[in-house]
């Protein structure tokens, strides 16, 4: 497997690929790779003979108050793990590289105004046009024929699902099952930020989605209850403080009506850590 720093080494050796006939498949990742991100490799690996894993933490996605700066980076561990999971290529450009003008002149921007609002958007409201522009780059960098995304981040897949539509990227859009822990908490780079009694209270969020999924499969179908049975599982954690708990459109995100197609959505804060986890109203278990 070989490491590759430039768009211009990248593209080349892609090139060289895609003339042989080889379909190529991206991983987009911002690096501190477990689990969840192998996974996505597996998959990629399952149906491309060329995988790309980008490691590129992002700057255009963090806010100024976030973890920007502290954002876990490990490259030689995710070169190996990248590799054990059938990685071809790890893509780990430079911010120089990968925005030659400076990250504050960077003057086209992706967005997805409608998806990126809600949820996640409400409290970090710059995030997403930041992830669709970071993406959209890459897919013209790379050109691959699919792309795996995890369900964790449930409103991210929805929004580059929407933007590849709109803007007809030729690229299939694959999204792969949360990997979660033994005790339900959904596998995140952010896990690595809580502290012992933090990590301990996690598993709240799962069980209040499990639980809002339960209720559905029993026959409700209120959003107003289904949200109550998150809310008050969560109030049973002294440390969880809830940002949001919704029903919403697995496709719109819009909440209200509630039907086999909707998501259940919830986001709290553990101590300085947010932690987000979602599930299908169809599947208390959350891994499909
Ligand atoms: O999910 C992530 O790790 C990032 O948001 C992504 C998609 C790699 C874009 O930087």
């Amino acid at each position: 497997m070989r490491i590759l720093r430039t768009i211009t080494e990248l593209r080349d050796a892609l090139d060289a690929a895609r003339a042989s006939g080889r379909a190529v498949g991206a991983v987009p990742t911002m690096g501190a790779l477990h689990a969840g991100h192998a996974s996505l490799i597996d998959r990629a690996a399952a149906g491309s003979d060329e995988v790309v894993v980008t490691v590129f933490v992002n700057p255009l996605q963090f806010a100024a108050h976030e973890d920007l700066e502290v954002y876990p980076r490990d490259l030689d561990g995710d070169a190996a793990l990248a590799a054990d999971h059938g990685a071809t290529t790890v893509f780990a450009p430079s911010e120089a590289e990968m925005y030659p003008e400076g990250r504050d002149r960077v003057l086209t921007s992706v967005a997805v105004p409608a998806l990126s609002g809600s949820l996640e958007g409400a409290a970090r409201p710059t995030h997403f046009d930041g992830v669709c522009t970071v993406v959209a780059k890459l897919f013209n960098v790379l050109g691959p024929c699919s792309a795996y995304f995890g369900e964790k981040d449930f409103q991210q897949l929805t929004i580059i699902r929407r933007m590849v539509r709109d803007l007809s990227f030729p690229v299939a859009v694959v999204a792969c099952p949360t990997v979660r822990e033994p005790d339900g908490v959904a596998m995140s780079s952010r896990n690595a930020y809580l502290s012992p009694s933090e990590r301990a209270e996690a598993p709240v969020l799962h069980r209040a989605l499990a639980a809002a999924s339960a209720a559905y499969l029993g026959g409700d179908r209120s959003a107003v209850r289904l949200r109550t049975t998150m809310t008050d599982v969560i109030a049973e954690s002294t440390i969880a403080e809830l940002e949001y708990a919704e029903v919403v459109d697995s496709v719109t995100l819009e909440p209200g009506v509630v039907t086999d197609a909707s998501r259940l959505v919830i986001a709290a804060r553990f101590g300085s850590t947010r932690l987000l986890d979602n599930v299908s109203v169809l599947d208390p278990g959350g891994n499909a």
